[in-house]
C-alpha cells in the first residue's frame, strides 16, 4: 500500500477496500467504465496456491467484488463546476510522475506542449512534434487509471485545418490512449475544436497567454487587460460554443478570469488566473521546484526537489569515489 493515498473527490484510490473503492456517489454506477488501454491489474499473488486449493465447498459469507477504478469523466469535471466543488489538474510527462499525482489526488493530468521545455530543453513550446508528444503521452495515460489524461497537440499539428487538427486528434486517442486533448486559441480556432468534438474527441481550450503563439502576442504577457477584456470574454464564449468541454485561461487578470467563470458552464482552469477559476494547473516542475531561477509569479514552490536531488547525488558520487557504496550488504558473495 503506497504510502500518502489521497482520494480525488471523484473515485477512490484504487488500494482502498472493495467498499469504499470504485464509483462514488456522484457517478452512476452503469457508468463504470473499463480503466484505460495501460491499466494494470495487479497480479494474484495467490494464484499459484488457488490452483491446488479448492474455493471452500459448501458456500461463505457473500462479498460483492472490488469494482475496478473508474476514470474521471469530462462530465465529472462539468458536474463539479455544477456543485462547486474545485479540481486540480498537473502536468505529466512519464509513469512515475503520473502514478504518483493520480495517487496524491490529482484529478486531471496534461501531456503539456511544454515537454519541449521540460523534457527536450528546447526554449520555448514550438519545436515540440506529435511524434515527441505521443510516447510521453502513452506512458502516463499507461500509468494510470482513475486521472483524466489531456494530451496538447502541439504548435503545427492543427493550424493548417480543420480536417489536419481531427487526424492529429485521432492519433493521440489511438497511439496514446489519451481522454482529451486541448490545443491553443479562441475564436480563430473555434472551428478547430467544433470538428474535433464532431469526431467525438473531448477538447480543452486554451486561451489568454498562449505560449505557441508567444512571437505574435510579443512574449509572455498577461492578456485581457483594459480593452482587450471583451475579446478575451468573446474567445471564451467562442470555445464553449463550439464543444469545448473546459478551457484554461493564462495569465488573464483575476477579476475577468472570474467574469468568464461565472459566465460559462464549462469548467475554468486558471494558471495565472487567479483563485476564481474552478480548477487550477501547473507545470510539476515548476511546483515541486525541481525548475530553478526566476519562475512566472503565479508559480508556488511546493517543495524543494531540486536542493533533494542535488544533495542525494552529491552523497551517491562521494561514496562511489571513497569507496563507502556498495558496502557489503550490497553486494553478492
Ligand atoms: O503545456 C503546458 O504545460 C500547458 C499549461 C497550461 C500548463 O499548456
Amino acid at each position: 500500500m503506497p504510502e500518502a493515498a489521497h482520494s480525488n473527490q471523484f473515485t477512490s484510490p484504487s488500494t482502498t477496500s472493495p467498499s469504499t473503492t470504485g464509483v462514488s456517489g456522484n457517478a452512476a454506477a452503469g457508468d463504470n467504465a473499463p480503466a484505460g488501454p495501460g491499466a494494470t491489474t495487479a497480479p494474484d499473488a495467490t494464484a499459484g496456491a488457488a490452483s491446488a486449493e479448492q474455493p471452500a465447498p459448501y458456500g461463505g459469507p457473500v462479498s460483492a467484488p472490488a469494482a475496478p477504478p473508474r476514470r474521471i469523466r469530462t462530465l465529472d469535471l462539468i458536474k463539479a463546476k455544477a456543485e462547486g466543488r474545485r479540481w486540480a489538474m498537473l502536468t505529466s510527462y512519464d509513469q512515475y510522475t503520473a502514478a504518483l499525482f493520480e495517487q496524491a489526488g490529482v484529478e486531471a493530468l496534461l501531456i503539456g506542449d511544454s515537454a519541449a521545455n521540460n523534457v527536450y530543453g528546447h526554449a520555448t513550446t514550438l519545436p515540440v512534434t506529435v511524434d515527441e508528444l505521443i510516447p510521453l503521452a502513452r506512458a502516463v495515460a499507461s500509468a494510470t487509471s482513475r486521472a483524466l489524461i489531456v494530451a496538447d497537440l502541439p504548435f503545427g499539428s492543427y493550424e493548417i485545418s480543420d480536417e489536419q487538427a481531427v487526424a492529429t486528434a485521432v492519433r493521440f486517442m489511438k497511439e496514446a490512449g489519451v481522454h482529451a486533448v486541448k490545443l491553443e486559441g479562441g475564436a480563430r480556432i473555434a472551428s478547430r475544436i467544433k470538428a474535433i468534438t464532431t469526431a467525438g474527441i473531448p477538447v480543452m481550450a486554451h486561451i489568454g497567454f498562449t505560449p505557441q503563439a508567444e512571437h505574435n502576442l510579443g512574449g509572455y504577457k498577461v492578456q485581457g487587460r483594459g480593452d482587450a477584456g471583451s475579446a478575451l470574454l468573446d474567445d471564451a464564449r467562442a470555445v464553449a460554443e463550439a464543444g469545448a468541454f473546459s478551457v484554461v485561461m493564462e495569465m488573464v487578470p483575476s477579476g475577468l478570469a472570474g467574469q468568464v467563470t461565472s459566465e460559462l458552464t464549462i469548467p475554468t482552469v486558471g494558471i495565472g488566473a487567479g483563485a476564481d477559476c474552478d480548477a487550477q494547473v501547473l507545470v510539476w516542475q515548476d511546483m515541486a521546484g525541481l525548475r530553478t531561477g526566476k519562475a512566472p509569479r503565479f508559480v508556488k514552490r511546493y517543495a524543494d526537489l531540486h536542493s533533494v536531488l542535488t544533495e542525494a547525488v552529491g552523497t551517491y558520487v562521494d561514496e562511489v569515489k571513497s569507496g563507502v557504496f556498495p558496502e557489503p550488504e550490497r553486494s553478492f558473495d
